[in-house]
């Protein structure tokens, strides 16, 4: 059975497919493929916005059904120390599908086998987070096309608990891109040896030769670190000194550390992100209930 908890079950081809159907979905609004039928579970440990809804709306939008856990720390038999394996076997009766977001490192990827249907990670702990990546990766070919080689990407913001920027890095590892990390909190904790970059505390200097700025919010939830190492805050006036071609990401929610200014800016296209993984997640629902 497929699972997806990491954005490195992905083979390059199978991304390719996935980023057919949802560039189809954009055009035609999902009137082409055929209704999954399928009942998805959702079972969120952790708070969430984007994923949980885009999931829980691409289900419906493709004539499935949902059923769902928020809060499911409290709200779930987690509350009385039930495991996530029992958890997993127990919703694995109901459903066709889960759509789980855990906040430990390992937990999902060690209770997986106690699900009878696939599972989809939404984030687990400060490891990974496959669907934003691939979303991200998505929002990157539609805006430098289907073979994005050598573009000057930054990450910025949460290097240390950003789950989203570890497994972007992932998918970019074919493009050969030049890679640029500017820690704004903590240390990463991915092993940079398997990736090509360099260290640059210079955002401000580095900004006019950025093709992808990719934004971070820092992880209060996680630390207790407070330490800010660089104070910089996107702003309207900042993205005018970036390329016309640049682009500005960020998973969200933001914080401080992009002021609501650069909305109007072309070059910002976080809530193209969020509309695109409606579409990613769409494609990757129905391509995961037909093949399975
Ligand atoms: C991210 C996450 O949960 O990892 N958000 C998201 O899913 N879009 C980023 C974050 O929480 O900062």
């Amino acid at each position: 059975m497929r699972h997806i908890l990491s954005a490195k079950d992905f083979k390059k081809d199978e991304i390719a497919e996935l980023f057919k159907i949802a560039g189809n979905i954009s055009l035609t609004n999902s009137k082409l493929l055929k209704n999954i039928g399928k009942l998805v579970g959702t079972l969120f440990f952790e708070p969430s916005t984007r994923t949980r809804l885009s999931f829980e709306a691409a289900a419906i939008k493709l004539g499935g059904q949902v059923i769902s856990v928020e809060s499911a720390m409290g709200n779930s038999s987690a509350k009385k120390g039930e495991s996530l394996k029992d958890t997993f076997k127990t919703v694995s009766q109901y459903v066709d599908l889960i759509v789980v977001r855990h906040p430990e490192d390992k937990a999902i990827e060690d209770a997986v086998e106690y699900s009878d249907v696939p599972v989809i990670s939404a984030g687990s702990g400060v490891e990974e987070h496959p669907t934003q990546a691939l979303l991200d990766l998505f929002t990157i070919k539609n805006n430098f096309g289907s073979d994005p080689q050598k573009l000057n990407i930054m990450f910025t913001g949460d290097l240390a608990y950003s789950r989203t920027i570890k497994s972007l890095l992932y998918l970019l590892q074919p493009y050969n891109m030049n890679i640029m990390i500017n820690p704004m909190h903590g240390e990463p904790t991915l092993n940079w040896d398997d990736v090509s970059c360099y260290w640059d505390d210079d955002i401000y200097n580095q900004l006019p030769n950025i093709d992808i700025l990719y934004m971070t919010r820092h992880q209060t939830e996680r630390t207790k670190e407070t330490r800010n190492k660089s104070r910089f805050r996107m702003t309207y006036q900042f993205a005018e000194a970036m390329k016309s071609s640049a682009i500005i990401m960020h998973p969200l929610p933001r914080n401080e550390e992009i002021d609501p200014s650069t909305d109007r800016n072309p070059r910002a296209v976080y809530f193209s992100q969020v509309k695109n993984g409606l579409w990613v997640r769409m494609a990757l629902l129905s391509w995961l209930l037909n093949n399975n």
